[in-house]
């Protein structure tokens, strides 16, 4: 699988999500502001992905910082830090990340600046091999609820390209595949960014996983004829109470899954679980502008001047996740008490 963010020399570089599967380009950032961008416009989407993007980002701002005195360079830091916290809302790992590399910058106090910038992007190269390393524990774990012969649907991508490597919810079927499973994958197609069927559907061709895509609404219609075995998403954000805050649609798969009986279950690393946040009403859910809606490439498709409502996220309910998936186990209901625990250890 091609690296879906690599630093390279001094730049860092992102496969250019917007333009897979047609073209694999990079896009290149020099300097923390490309990160930004690269983040808002989706170039790098998928919760860890932002959160490793946002680790080298201000590595980059700190090699851009003039500064001489530490006062002057944390001030600065400080700055760009809340900058990049804008980028995008609602994943949690973009914060998770920030906070680390803030926290670094702290630990280091009056140490020279040129040392705090190579320190810097050696813990943005730690963020994404832990990323990668935490995902295959998180597969090792979730194998074991995948079935032999089994057809798991999943939405949006939560693979290689949406992480480090390797992926959450595709990381665990990348697991039970190398098991020795014989998993079929069905993929929403997830409009309006079509994360299914461009970037789902083209890692698990690539590594030979048996993938079919379906239009959002078909999930319901396939689970009646009793198609899909279980579910696997990831996650942006979880609650302290094991809401789930995942891509737009998530929650109807969810409520689907339920009234069938299919479990459904979430793939995400601890650094996914907000402990602030005491239920998922609380989570900010990003919206995007009505004209990924209305349009499809760069088409429009409605009556001119439709309005069209884009939020990109939702929240599924506790009550609808059978179990979350993490790098230190499987957690089960009641989630409020298991988090816990599993944030202590
Ligand atoms: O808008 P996106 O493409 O960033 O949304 C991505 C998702 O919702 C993923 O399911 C989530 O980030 C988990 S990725 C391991």
């Amino acid at each position: 699988m091609i690296p879906t963010i690599e630093w390279h020399g001094d730049v860092v570089r992102m496969i250019d999500q917007r333009k897979l599967p047609g073209r694999i380009e990079w896009f290149v950032c020099r300097g923390y502001r490309d990160v930004i961008r690269g983040i808002r416009g989706m170039v790098i989407r998928g919760a860890p992905a932002i959160g490793v993007a946002a680790g080298m980002g201000l590595a980059l701002a700190g090699r851009g910082i003039r500064a001489r005195s530490y006062k002057a360079f944390k001030k600065r830091f400080g700055e760009i830090a809340d900058r990049m916290l804008e980028a995008r809302p609602t994943a949690v790992n973009l914060r998770w990340a920030v906070e680390r590399m803030l926290r670094l910058v702290e630990e280091m106090a009056g140490r020279p600046v040129a040392e705090i910038r190579e320190a810097l992007r050696r813990e943005s190269e730690k963020i994404l091999a832990e990323d990668i390393a935490v995902n295959r524990k998180m597969g090792r774990f979730g194998s074991k609820l995948v079935p032999d012969r089994s057809t798991v649907l999943t939405h949006c991508n939560a693979g290689s390209l949406a992480t480090g490597g390797y992926g959450t919810a595709l990381g665990v079927i990348r697991a039970a595949c190398e098991a020795g499973k014989r998993v079929q994958v069905i993929a929403d197609e997830t409009r309006p960014w079509l994360q299914g069927l461009r970037l789902t559907a083209f890692e698990l061709m690539q590594d030979h996983i048996p993938v079919t895509v379906i239009a959002d609404n078909a999930a319901g219609s396939l689970m009646r004829a009793g198609r899909i075995d279980l579910v696997i998403t990831g996650a942006d954000r979880i609650a302290a109470n094991g809401d789930v805050a995942n891509k737009i649609g998530t929650y109807q798969v969810a409520l689907l899954a339920k009234a069938h009986k299919i479990p459904f279950y979430v793939a995400a690393p601890v650094s996914t679980i907000d402990p602030r946040l005491s239920t998922g009403d609380e989570i900010p859910v990003e919206e995007r502008s009505g004209r990924e809606i209305s349009r499809v490439g760069n088409r429009e498709m409605g009556p001119p001047g439709v309005r069209a409502h884009n939020p990109v996220f939702d929240v599924t309910p506790a009550k609808y996740v059978a179990a979350i998936i993490t790098e230190k186990g499987i957690v089960r209901p009641p989630y409020r008490r298991a988090i816990r625990v599993l944030l202590k250890d």
